[in-house]
């Protein structure tokens, strides 16, 4: 079976947040299921240099107003085509911002074409590639459905039919453009519907993917029932109820194999999975490098993400002078939202050596940090999947988040009920606001100072909860199986 899978980013070659590492891990994984999986990405400069080795698949001289070539190539074991469209992605930096941190302007255009491109693809009118399948992932592949349906319906391309499963990420991150643009899309005026493109007035590229795809996943159960309601729905849980039966979530899950502290370069002092002795070197060099009091009896709160009121970063730093306190130490890696940089900027200065922030993007910090904090605090408003609680859960990290989406379905709250089973994996609370953030950290630091058999088993309990891909992409391979009419079940 030969997926085309469609996203704006994929790791190592593009990358904004989960996404990325998603859309670059999982192929390798349905591999093994006989899946072949074909990427096709944007030809931002860091991909256009990832793929050195080339050939030339397609030209199209207008491709909605723009010049594009498609480009075909393997880099870092992955099978990528590229859309090269110079004038839409050519630009070095963010993805969709532009150097003073705006959406670029021509965004619609820029991921309509991009789109446009892969509807052509799955129609079949590019010769050397032939996919048997779609996914669309996220907004900006979101038209892609649409596409293949209005030229259905206008009998343009009569040629083959290939199912689209189109997958949510992130609800919040819709692609709302202006209705005056729909010409320019390349849609016709029929598509400007509530039965169709058409969202509160705007065109909306995701809500189109979630109208027209054959079926719609999202990344964990918890968050495909949120989105239903009215609370999680942002606007779209009206459609997705009415869609229900053919929307399903699937957990994502981690590279097994580069999140692996025996011998994940980014470790100063590897470590086997789930060696809790063997880790604690990683603590000091981790106070070292922050420049926190060195002190192996401190309580080192981490926190690796995206800083944005989603990830509930500005309730954290709110809620900082309370969690300072029986020797408590708090790292920050982060970048984002300008306003919450300078609040967490103000308390590493108003707490030297208990507070330290690298306010960047650090892929080594990112592994640093599960590998050294005592816990990895996640306080999210919502959260699709989540990936940092999984590295933590790897790396030995407890995770203290907040109950909701994946954070809800891949940990196990440290209960009584639980831990008389041996079974909690970490701390979980709601609502997020500053009181239970404060006491979900309360009741951390207290089981990790009186019991340390405990604590040692929750990071026990953890490193064996399997945060791989295997059972994850199993599921996929169901989907497309039952969709394609097709026997998967075996791996290849
Ligand atoms: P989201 O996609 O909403 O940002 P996820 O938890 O799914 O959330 O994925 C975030 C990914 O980005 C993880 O791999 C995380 O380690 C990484 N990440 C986020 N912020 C940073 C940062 N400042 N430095 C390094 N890695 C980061
Ligand atoms: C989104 C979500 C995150 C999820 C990631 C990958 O960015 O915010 O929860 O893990 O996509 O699916």
């Amino acid at each position: 079976v030969r997926l085309l899978s469609v996203s704006a980013e994929m790791f190592p070659f593009v990358k904004t947040g989960g996404l990325g590492d998603v859309t670059g891990s999982l192929p390798h994984a349905l591999a093994s299921y006989g899946v072949k999986v074909t990427t096709l990405l944007p030809g931002y400069p860091t991909v256009m240099a990832a793929l050195r080795e080339r050939k030339k698949l397609a030209y199209r001289p207008d491709i909605l107003g723009h010049a594009a070539t498609l480009w075909a190539g393997r880099a870092q074991d992955l099978d990528l085509l590229v859309f090269d469209a110079p004038t839409l992605f050519d630009r070095p930096g963010n993805p969709y911002l532009c150097p003073d941190g705006l959406d670029w302007p021509d965004n619609g255009i820029r991921f309509a074409a991009f789109s446009r491109m892969a509807a052509d693809i799955a129609q079949g009118q590019v010769a050397a590639f032939q996919p048997d399948l779609v996914q669309a992932h996220d907004w900006q592949a979101g038209l892609i459905a649409a596409y293949l349906y209005h030229d259905r319906r206008a009998q343009v391309v009569p040629g083959r039919v290939v199912p689209v499963v189109q997958t949510i990420h992130n609800l919040a991150f819709q692609g709302r453009f202006p209705v005056a643009d729909l010409a320019r899309f390349g849609l016709p005026p029929e598509a400007l519907s509530v039965e169709g493109c058409e969202c509160y007035g705007a065109i909306s590229f995701l809500k189109a993917g979630l109208y027209h795809a054959d079926r719609i996943t999202t990344v964990s159960p918890t968050y495909a029932h949120e989105i239903q309601t009215p609370e999680g729905g942002m606007g779209l849980d009206g459609l997705l109820r009415h869609r229900g039966e053919l929307l399903e979530g699937i957990l994502n899950g981690i590279d097994t194999a580069t999140w692996n502290p025996a011998s994940d370069r980014a470790v100063h002092f590897p470590y086997m999975v789930g060696d809790t002795v063997g880790r604690a070197p990683n603590k000091r060099a981790l106070q070292a490098e922050f420049g926190l009091a060195a002190d192996p009896d401190a309580f080192v709160i981490g926190i690796v993400s995206r800083l944005t009121a989603q990830k509930g970063i500005d309730v954290l730093a709110a809620a900082m002078p309370r969690l300072l306190v029986a020797n408590t130490q708090v790292i920050v890696v982060g970048e984002g939202d300008r306003e919450i940089e300078r609040s967490l900027a103000v308390l590493q200065r108003q707490f030297p050596r208990r507070v330290a922030c690298h306010l960047n993007y650090s892929e080594e910090l990112g592994h640093r940090v599960p590998a050294g904090a005592d816990v990895l605090l996640i306080p999210s408003r919502f959260e699709p999947c989540g990936l940092t609680q999984l590295g933590a859960l790897r790396y030995g990290a407890v995770p203290i988040a907040s109950r909701v989406g994946g954070l809800a379905d891949t940990i196990v709250d440290a209960n009584p009920a639980a831990m008389a089973r041996g079974g909690g994996t970490g701390f979980l609370f709601s609502p997020v606001d500053e009181e239970t953030l404060v006491s979900a950290v309360n009741r951390a630091r207290l089981l990790y100072r009186r019991q340390r058999a405990t604590w040692r088993q929750l990071q026990l309990n953890g490193a064996g909860y399997d945060v791989s891909w295997n059972a994850k992409a199993a599921h996929y391979v169901a989907l497309f199986a039952e969709l394609l009419g097709v026997d998967l079940s075996v791996p290849a």
